[in-house]
């Protein structure tokens, strides 16, 4: 096992467009982190330049206490599974899976060993004399990991190995990835677009922009504490909406209706005009549901919801607001680049399904103002985001990832040569 360090990485392509453009990552060891980000941002180029299948144009790549930018793939001791993962259709399940072992000329006894290991750790024991098209999606996508984990790589490496089975596959196979990292302890990055994948498999997650890192944190600090505009609106489904705002003394004057700020954030934008108030949609609530102490505690707008969905276990409202037009067109390219289908200028709010709210009323919202963020609408920066709760989740993070290696670490097994001696 070992670290992955990135330091100043840079990749350009042929045509000279910076792909990944100096991006700085620490991977610690036995770290399960994830790459995200909108399509083209770089995630698979940066992947691919740690384990080698394509050059580093600047910056240093370090695995463990060695620099690899030199070294090649077969030497650097990774594994990496494909989104498109190739099985040999006419070996058996066992000899997919010992493939690696069979390349490294290991001797019989030891493929057998690790095999079954392998194989039981992935349930896979009872289909070992299978042929892989005899196997359903999701058995296939597990012999692609035997393959990549058979061989106790010092790293794990995965390029969205998920994306080609269907939603329901693809929830149990989430959890047994996370089960078996956990487990094998071993240092991992998982590059995905999916929001579920992003927010419950890794210790950390690292969001891409253009090839450049933004925020690198817990799920919940990217959740809660974003840093930036771009990181606030990708993180989180249905995005945080975003109300141009301007400042006045101590609170904001939103199309919604007026915010109260806090001294700390009411400081942090003190002699700002217009600025972007974030919100996201679980901090609003239908008026008649909350109870006076909580209604004391943020604000009531009137609003006229245009649509409303229904969903069980809560109520979306859509609902439409006003906006200076260059803001509206800012939010608009955001929401582009988010891949959103989300409207801008209309807000999503989810609410108790207990909600009788109808499309076409106008109604009370209360809104959890203590909440929100507040962004610059030329840089996007989060100007009123708290280190110090920042600080609080790194330290909560810390503790439980540490908590279940101690619980859940598989003691590293003495090799029999080593034994023996
Ligand atoms: N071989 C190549 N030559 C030139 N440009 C490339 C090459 N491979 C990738 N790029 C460009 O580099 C950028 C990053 O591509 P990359 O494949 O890393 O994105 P990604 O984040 O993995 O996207 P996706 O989510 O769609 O897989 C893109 O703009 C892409 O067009
Ligand atoms: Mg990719």
């Amino acid at each position: 096992m070992a670290a992955i360090t990135m330091k100043n990485i840079v990749k350009q392509y042929g045509d000279g467009f910076p792909a990944v453009n100096d991006v700085s990552l620490d991977v610690q060891d036995g770290e399960f982190m994830i790459l995200v980000g909108p399509s083209g941002c770089g995630k698979s180029t940066l992947l691919r330049m740690i384990v080698g299948l394509e050059d580093i144009t600047s910056g240093e790549m370090r695995i463990a206490d060695r620099v690899v930018n030199k070294i090649a793939p077969r030497e650097r001791n990774l594994s990496m599974v494909f989104q498109n993962y190739a099985l040999y259709p006419h070996l058996t399940v066992y000899e997919n899976i010992a493939f690696p072992l069979r390349l490294a000329k290991k001797p019989d006894d030891e493929v057998a060993r690790r095999v079954k290991e392998t194989a039981e750790l992935l349930e896979l024991t009872e289909h070992l004399e299978r042929k892989p098209a005899n196997l359903s999606g999701g058995q296939r996508q597990r012999v692609a990991m035997g393959r990549a984990i058979v061989r106790q790589a010092d790293a794990f490496l995965f390029d969205e190995p998920l994306s080609n089975l269907d939603a329901k596959l693809r929830g149990q196979m989430r959890t047994e990835i996370a089960r078996l990292q956990k487990r094998l302890g071993v240092t991992t990055v998982y590059v995905t677009h999916d929001q579920t994948e992003a927010m419950t498999l890794g210790d950390r997650v690292a969001v891409l922009r253009r090839g450049v890192l933004q925020q690198v944190g817990s799920p919940r600090e990217l959740y809660e504490e974003p840093s930036n505009l771009f990181v606030a609106g990708f993180i989180g489904s249905p995005s945080m909406n975003f109300l141009p705002a301007t400042v006045a003394d101590g609170h904001l004057e939103t199309p919604l209706g007026r915010f109260e700020m806090d001294e700390r954030k009411a400081a942090a934008v003190a002699g700002r005009d217009v600025v972007l108030v974030g919100i996201r949609p679980e901090h609003f609530e239908d008026a008649s549901l909350v109870s006076d102490e909580k209604r004391a505690r943020g604000a009531v707008v009137r609003a006229r919801v245009d649509v409303t969905e229904w969903l069980g276990n809560e109520l979306y409202a859509y609902v439409p607001y006003e906006a200076p037009e260059d803001l509206a067109a800012q939010l608009r390219d955001l929401s582009r680049e988010l891949d959103s289908d989300q409207l801008r200028t209309q807000a999503v709010v989810a609410l108790d399904a207990a909600s009788m709210i109808n499309a076409g009323d106008e109604t009370e919202l209360w809104i959890d103002t203590g909440r929100a963020h507040v962004f610059d609408p030329a840089t996007g920066e989060n100007l009123t985001r708290d280190e110090e709760h920042v600080a609080k989740l790194g330290r909560r993070a810390d503790q439980a990832r540490q908590a279940q290696q101690r619980a859940q670490r598989i003691e590293p097994e003495t090799d029999a040569t080593t034994a023996a001696d």
